[in-house]
């Protein structure tokens, strides 16, 4: 899918707020940019959007949707998953998906947060390690395509 662009006010700092299901459109829209191989089916995202003991936080640029985290909290297993994080192409490298994490952490009521992420994706394995994340395992094959999930924990 071709990037949506947005205005020349990408350098304005952005907002991060709880997302809520009314953001279902643009969040859909926004995770098959940031992920042509393993983006969510609809329903998903509206699970996601809807269901307990998730945190939800939306990073926004005035009107644009530019970046979202999803924390899921799962209390039989005492541990929360970052279950997505993505940042429009247009507004990376500035500090917003560290922001969205940290932020993500505060609200998450679990003694510690774990994610998965391919073994291919720097710049978010970077993000983790700068942010306390160690990696924990490897999933062989996990992800659409064949390739391997590092498994990466962090104590809160
Ligand atoms: C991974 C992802 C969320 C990172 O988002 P981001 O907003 O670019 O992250 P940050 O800006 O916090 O950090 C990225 C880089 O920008 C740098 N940076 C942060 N603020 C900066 C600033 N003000 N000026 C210059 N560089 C800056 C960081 O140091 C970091 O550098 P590094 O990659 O060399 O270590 C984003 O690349 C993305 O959405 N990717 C596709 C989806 C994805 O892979 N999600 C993770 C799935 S597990």
């Amino acid at each position: 899918m071709k990037a949506q662009s947005f205005p020349l006010t990408k350098l304005q700092p952005v907002e991060i707020v709880p997302a809520n299901w009314r953001d279902t459109f643009s969040l859909h829209q926004l995770e098959k940019i940031c992920f042509p191989l393993d983006s969510w089916p609809l329903f998903d995202i509206i699970a996601a959007l809807t269901f307990p003991n998730m945190v939800r936080l939306k990073a926004l640029d005035g009107d644009h949707l530019a970046g979202f985290i999803l924390g899921d909290y799962r209390p039989f297993e005492n541990t929360a998953w970052i279950a997505s994080l993505a940042v429009h192409p247009d507004y990376r490298n500035r500090g917003i998906g560290a922001e969205l994490l940290e932020k993500c952490e505060k609200q998450i009521k679990a003694p510690r947060v774990s994610l998965s992420v391919r073994i291919s994706n720097d710049a978010a394995i970077r993000l983790y390690k700068r942010n306390g994340y160690r990696v924990v395992s490897n999933w062989p094959k996990y992800y659409n395509g064949g390739e391997d999930a590092l498994v990466m924990e962090k104590d809160l």
